[in-house]
């Protein structure tokens, strides 16, 4: 009987997760239109166009409300999020998230620079190494929603670092909440470093 009651209880509450997650077959249809730019499987060829196969649902669902809601500018999808509902973003969101992020090579004149900021920050500057949340081997923390890196193209990375250094959040990318921890890190953060920390990441995988 206990058992009973227990397996019902299960099922009930698998119920209520599936019933509140996306749906990754209905994403993938309604992510077509996204190809264009992040690539059929969310492995954008370009090296502007982010990657999103692989990232996290919950940072996905992040900036994609954070894009339709204007708190951060992505001129190339004007208007595309607009027409999407909750469910809609939930879905594609958990299709991406479902898919295989594929992994791009470091430049060996960078490689040193970049790891040694990667995972052991600055200490005279005060700088977190980024492993503390975005983990050794890049995958970030999906539950928590630290958006996954690893393998991702080094000029869109580079361009990021660069949007959260900008004091004028009109041009800049200031979404990172109030705690401002990217703005924060970002502006410790030089033109060398942000080239070498980028390729790093480019090519680092598990
Ligand atoms: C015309 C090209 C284009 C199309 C089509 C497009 N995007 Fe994007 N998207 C971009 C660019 C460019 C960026 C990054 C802008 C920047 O540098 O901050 C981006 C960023 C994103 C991000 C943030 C990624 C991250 O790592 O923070 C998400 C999520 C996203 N797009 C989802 C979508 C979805 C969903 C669709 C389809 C409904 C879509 N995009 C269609 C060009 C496009
Ligand atoms: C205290 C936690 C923390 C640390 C340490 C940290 N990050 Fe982040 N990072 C975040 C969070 C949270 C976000 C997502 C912000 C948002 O919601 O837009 C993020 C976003 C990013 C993005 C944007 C990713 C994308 O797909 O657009 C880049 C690039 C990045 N971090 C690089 C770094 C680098 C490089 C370091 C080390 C120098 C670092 N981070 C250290 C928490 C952290």
């Amino acid at each position: 009987m206990n058992k009973l009651i227990v397996s019902l209880l299960l099922t009930l509450g698998i119920t209520g997760v599936a019933h509140a997650a996306g749906d990754a077959t209905a994403g993938q249809t309604k992510a077509a239109v996204c190809g264009a730019c992040h690539g059929p499987d969310g492995n954008s060829p370009a090296p502007n166009f982010p990657k999103l196969a692989g990232q996290g649902e919950k940072y996905l669902k992040k900036q994609m409300h954070d894009i339709k809601d204007g708190k951060r500018t992505v001129l190339e999808m004007t208007g595309m999020l607009t027409n999407l509902t909750d469910q809609d973003l939930d879905d594609i969101a958990a299709y991406f998230a479902s898919q295989t992020g594929s992994v791009g090579a470091a430049d060996k004149a960078l490689v040193e620079r970049g790891e040694a900021l990667f995972r052991g920050g600055n200490l005279e500057k005060g700088l977190p190494a980024c492993t503390g949340c975005h983990s050794p081997d890049g995958s970030g923390n999906a539950a928590a929603g630290f958006p996954h890196l690893g393998g991702q193209h080094a000029q869109y990375i580079a361009k990021q670092l660069t949007d959260f250094r900008k004091e004028d959040p009109k041009v800049g990318r200031s979404n990172d909440g109030d705690a401002m921890t990217m703005r924060t890190i970002a502006r410790k953060l030089s033109d060398e470093d942000i080239a070498a920390v980028s390729s790093y990441i480019q090519g680092l995988h598990k």
